[in-house]
């Protein structure tokens, strides 16, 4: 079974008024767990590896496993880059059979993106690879900065617009209040849905009907995953996600990719954490990984259940 682009899965899903979940994967029991969830759900999936992610186990160890793991479990896969640095991790990642890319230009400022952008969208689709750009900067884990001064991380409709018009890109990260970690919120969570809906009405009035917005940062932290670390010898304290109802309302307007690792190193590690705990003499990787790749797999059928709406996609 080949890996195909996201293309259609993106139409699909805008359509049907769902997302697609993106994990992180960087071994084999992340990668079969995130997959055995999808196909239990006869979900389509991505599986995207950040430049550490490819540094830990190689493009080719990874795009291998992804292949033969996808093709076991008839998965619709995309293989994605999660936030490439620069146009040469771009060509080591479509050199090595990866169908998606993403060029994270947001820490540029404006005109850079752009240019940056537009560059690295020649080269991959001319290579038959679609690309996600990020415009606006996700913001951090406070969430107790004035409005202003958060508003001016978030994403400009305006200049999306510009954004995808002058680069090409096949869809566009936005920031509307996520961000990355375990550490989300210090008070009330709160997204901009208003600035989700007025991109999209810009970008349909520019002639970019049913673009794909993605929603990087969308953990949920379960407190019980956390709770269960924690039990079991961990220790992380105020942990905080996106909540359930937020990411679905997201997932059923424009956003089509939803991305989430944290969830899937929390939920690995709770697992790992409560085998080893309550066996203390187990030392065999077998029976404590496979226990790990188990949560994964229900933390995977749960997302799309509830958080994504993705089941049955692959019909
Ligand atoms: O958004 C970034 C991801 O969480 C990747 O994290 O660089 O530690 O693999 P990583
Ligand atoms: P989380 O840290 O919320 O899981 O976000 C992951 C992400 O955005 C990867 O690109
Ligand atoms: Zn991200």
């Amino acid at each position: 079974m080949a890996l195909v682009t996201t293309k259609e899965m993106f139409e699909k899903a805008f359509k049907g008024n769902y997302a697609i979940g993106a994990f992180n994967i960087n071994n084999m029991e992340i990668i079969q767990g995130v997959l055995k969830g999808a196909a239990n759900k006869n979900s389509a999936v991505i599986l995207q590896c950040s430049k550490s992610a490819l540094k830990y186990a190689g493009p080719k160890c990874l795009l291998k496993m992804v292949e033969s793991i996808s093709e076991e479990y008839g998965v619709d896969v995309a293989l994605h880059l999660d936030h490439g640095p620069d146009l040469e991790t771009i060509k080591l990642c479509v050199e090595n059979g990866f169908t998606s890319v993403m060029f994270d230009g947001s820490h540029y400022d404006y005109e850079e993106n752009v240019a940056k952008t537009k560059e690295v969208v020649e080269y991959a689709h001319a290579h038959g690879v679609v690309v996600e750009a990020e415009l606006g900067k996700l913001a951090g884990v406070e969430d107790d900065v004035k409005v202003d001064a958060a508003h001016a991380t978030y994403t400009d409709p305006d200049q999306a617009v510009d954004f995808v018009k002058r680069t090409g890109v096949d869809s566009l990260a936005i920031a509307i209040g996520t961000s990355h970690g375990a550490y989300k919120f210090k008070g009330e969570a709160k997204l901009d849905f208003d600035r989700l809906a007025t991109i999209t009405e810009k970008l349909e009035a520019n002639g970019f009907k049913n673009f794909p917005i993605v929603l990087h940062g969308a953990s949920s932290v379960d407190p019980a995953v956390i709770e269960m670390c924690n039990k079991y010898g961990g220790s992380i304290k105020g942990a905080s996600g996106i909540p359930i109802d937020m990411l679905r309302k997201a997932s059923s307007m424009a956003v089509c990719k939803i991305n989430m690792d944290t969830d899937i190193r929390l939920a690995m590690t709770a697992g790992i954490r409560k085998t080893l705990a309550e066996k203390p003499d187990n030392f065999d990787p077998r029976s404590y990984l496979s226990v790990g790749r188990d949560m994964i797999e229900q933390l995977v059928e749960y997302k799309i259940e509830n958080v994504l709406g993705s089941v049955d996609s692959m019909k």
